[in-house]
């Protein structure tokens, strides 16, 4: 059963580090077996990112276990992966050495024409038309999950851990608009969408390593697949399955996402959406198969979007409310834009109005840029690919991986780049923002297709919130806040707040 590294396995899994000599590139010096991932022991992988970029340029290498990484941070170079020679790019590298069948299927991980398929299907559920309809669930989950909890952490002075509080009310928020079924997350912890959220997300060190460095055999007797609890993507796929079911025996055509997955005809594009448009343009031509989703496929997609609609959105609200404690006066004057804009509307605000407050967008971005929850993006090119005005052909094949959150953390492209400044973004400064420096939602055909919703959330959310509440810094609150050790997320473990009440 058990195989001892000797000198022959040793050199095998260095044989590669050479690679990025003959490219000519450079790189931080790998370790057999693990490449350059121990570095992660000691530092955060975004400040990692941010650290790498600064020695070693633009465009370097490094080693995940024996395997090689180009690194591309060069925006000319990004905009050629993402968006023009986009084709050529639709592939990307596994996320694990084995695939699990759910993870393989997510629209996320998907490749080709079975991409295409899939993000034909779940864009149905991101037009403006389907925002419009879910500004109601998301307004009313404020009000539900959110607001009183807030009131309570107020009342009782007590600190309040801001991750874990959005952390419910995205779930509540996630379950009701993507699968149309109302959730309690405080109050019904048993029901299998709460029970299995959090522990889905747990990723002890060692599997992170193993997944990284084990080869497939060796992780299939471990039992590993996913960077996710496998024991808990089998229970929420499982809940999908029965909603989808039970959706598709009744007729049923909601607003919610999955109604628009399983109601979708393949090939059919709404021309009100401009990444629908986009994609289209850019992919149309292929030799796709136009068949709908199956089950499976439509289980996969719901996953995806179960997942990223919760911890991602919890992470970007609470980084957003610990900028505003760290700095008041951004609060004082983004609580004046609220306030003036709610002032004739009974403290309400439009679906509308609500894109057009330009502070609150600027806020919004400014913490996107700094906290971009994916640290970097990975591709495969379909055949070698010059990078342009370097001399240096990545070979077909070869993963590359483009380090946003270190192009946001660039002093090159974002002065003062640690300084959190959202005027940055206010529409007469944007224009100062070099193209493709600024990706956390990614661009080209595989933007996010959540983008709108995560706008609409976040947006909603903090006009209600900050309209009542004041954040401030206690003395519990950890500055910088600590991250959970991740390969690709900058997600917070936990985030002490004062929330004070305005009235
Ligand atoms: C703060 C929140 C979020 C951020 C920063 C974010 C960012 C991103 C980024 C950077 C990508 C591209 C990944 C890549 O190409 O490798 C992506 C893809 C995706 N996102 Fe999001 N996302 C967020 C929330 C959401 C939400 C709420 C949903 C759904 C409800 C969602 C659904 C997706 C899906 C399905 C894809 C795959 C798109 C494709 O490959 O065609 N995301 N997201």
């Amino acid at each position: 059963m058990y195989r001892i590294i000797h000198v022959n396995d040793a050199r095998h899994l260095s044989r590669n580090f050479g690679f990025f000599d003959t490219l000519g590139l450079k790189g931080p010096k790998p370790v057999v077996i693990f490449g350059n991932l121990l570095d992660l022991l000691f530092v955060s992988k975004p400040d990692l990112e941010v650290q790498r970029t600064k020695q070693f340029g633009k465009i370097y290498g490094i080693f995940e276990g024996s395997k090689p990484l180009v690194q591309v941070a060069e925006p000319d170079i990004i905009k050629q992966i993402l968006v023009k020679d986009f084709r050529v790019f639709n592939t990307k590298p596994r996320i694990t050495n084995v695939g699990h069948p759910v993870i393989e299927s997510m629209l996320i991980t998907t490749r080709g024409d079975t991409w295409r398929r899939a993000r034909t299907a779940v864009s149905h559920g991101f037009t403006v038309a389907r925002m419009r309809k879910q500004y109601v669930p998301v307004r009313h989950c404020v009000s539900e999950h959110l607001l009183p909890v807030l009131y309570t952490h107020a009342d009782s002075r007590t600190p309040c851990d801001l991750k874990r509080v959005y952390s419910c009310f995205a779930l509540s928020c996630i379950t009701r608009c993507a699968f149309g079924v109302p959730t309690d997350p405080y109050n019904e912890p048993q029901h299998p969408f709460v029970a299995n959220a959090w522990p889905v997300f747990r990723l002890p060190v060692w599997k992170l390593f193993a997944l990284q460095v084990l080869p497939p055999y060796a992780l299939r007797l471990l039992n590993i697949s996913s960077f996710f609890d496998e024991t808990r993507i089998a229970n929420i796929a499982r809940t999908i399955r029965q909603i989808i079911r039970a959706k598709a025996s009744a007729g049923d055509n909601g607003d919610d996402f999955i109604s628009a997955v399983i109601n979708s005809k393949p090939d059919v594009y709404d021309d009100q959406d401009v990444d629908s448009l986009v994609m289209a343009a850019k992919t149309d031509g292929q030799n796709v198969v136009k068949a709908p989703l199956t089950e499976d496929e439509m289980v996969a997609q719901g996953f995806n979007i179960f997942t990223a609609g919760f911890d991602q959105m919890a992470n970007l609200l609470a980084f957003v409310s610990y900028e505003l404690a760290l700095k008041p006066e951004a609060q004082d004057r983004l609580y004046a834009e609220i306030v003036a804009a709610g002032a004739h509307t009974n403290g309400e605000i439009s679906y509308d109005e609500l894109r057009r407050l330009p502070y609150m967008d600027a806020v919004v971005n400014e913490t996107l840029r700094l906290h971009a929850t994916p640290v970097k993006l990975r591709r495969i090119p379909g055949h070698d690919f010059p990078l342009a005005g370097t001399g240096i052909v990545v070979p077909r094949g070869q993963p590359l991986e483009i380090p946003i959150y270190a192009n946001h953390h660039s002093d090159e492209y974002f002065p003062d780049a640690e300084r959190f400044i959202p005027e940055r973004f206010l529409p007469e400064n944007r224009h100062n923002i070099k193209p493709y420096t600024f990706l956390p939602f990614s661009t080209g055909p595989r933007v996010c297709v959540g983008k709108p919703f995560v706008l609409l959330e976040t947006k909603l959310a903090l006009f209600h919130v900050l309209r009542r509440f004041r954040f401030a810094v206690h003395k519990d609150t950890k500055v910088p806040p600590i991250v959970k050790t991740h390969p690709m997320i900058k997600s917070l473990e936990s985030l002490y707040i004062s929330v004070v009440a305005r009235d």
